[in-house]
């Protein structure tokens, strides 16, 4: 039996939908439900519905063999899992993100808004420049509006909310997308099953140009 992590929500039915069609399917969970664990014996596997950002918590403890999750949850959260396949969707970036007329005054310590603190304290440490981190947990862009920041540094993906909101990206730091990672004592239990969910993964991967 293979347990696995699947973030709810719209990342996890496109999960979903992958591990289905490589032959893990569950017809219980296809329906409406406010279940959390999902099992199909016949085809071996259990599925948990976690938060997407709990992923690797449940692999990193062993609760769920694999699990897919952004990269940019593991840039933040650094897990002790192994990281197995870049599965090429959910592709977005890790940016420095300030209204549009904004001019960096590098006399004063930056204030940043962020929910990502480790991935932020990490960037500007190597640049040597003072900050203030201001931690929130969502709709971030607003705080440099409000006064409670000078930048953000947040995921991207269309852009749209930026824009909506006078914001503009400043600086890159990283670009994210979906990863399926796995518990590393689980791998080696069970490395056959494992490298071949990588191997008939890797044959459906997104590669950039499929999504335009
Ligand atoms: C994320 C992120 C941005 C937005 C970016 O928020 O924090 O706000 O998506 O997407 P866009 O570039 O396509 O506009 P999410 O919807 O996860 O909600 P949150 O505000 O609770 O973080």
């Amino acid at each position: 039996m293979i347990n696995i992590a699947l973030p709810k929500g719209r990342l996890g039915d496109k999960v979903y939908k992958l591990f289905d069609d490589i032959g893990f399917s569950c017809p219980e969970l296809e329906g409406d439900s406010r279940k959390l664990v999902f099992e199909n014996e016949e085809k071996g596997v259990r599925y948990f519905l976690v938060k997407p950002s709990d992923v690797s918590i449940y692999v990193a403890h062993k609760a769920a063999d694999i699990g897919v999750v952004g990269k940019d949850v593991l840039l933040e959260t650094e897990p002790s899992v192994y990281e197995l396949l870049d599965l090429g969707f959910g592709r977005c970036r890790l940016a420095v993100a300030a209204k549009n007329n904004w001019k960096d005054d590098t006399s004063l310590p930056l204030r940043v808004a962020t929910k990502y603190v480790n991935v932020t304290q990490k960037y500007y440490a190597a640049q040597n420049r003072q900050i203030e981190i201001v931690k929130l947990n969502g709709s971030i862009e607003l705080a440099p509006i409000l006064g409670l920041s000078d930048v953000i540094v947040d995921i991207v993906e269309t852009g749209t909310t930026l824009k909506e909101n006078n914001l503009s990206v400043f600086y890159d730091i990283a670009p994210s997308s979906a990863r399926l990672i796995a518990n590393k004592s689980s791998y080696q239990f069970h490395k056959a099953t494992i490298d071949s969910i990588v191997r008939e993964l890797a044959k459906r991967r997104e590669s950039p140009k499929e999504r335009e």
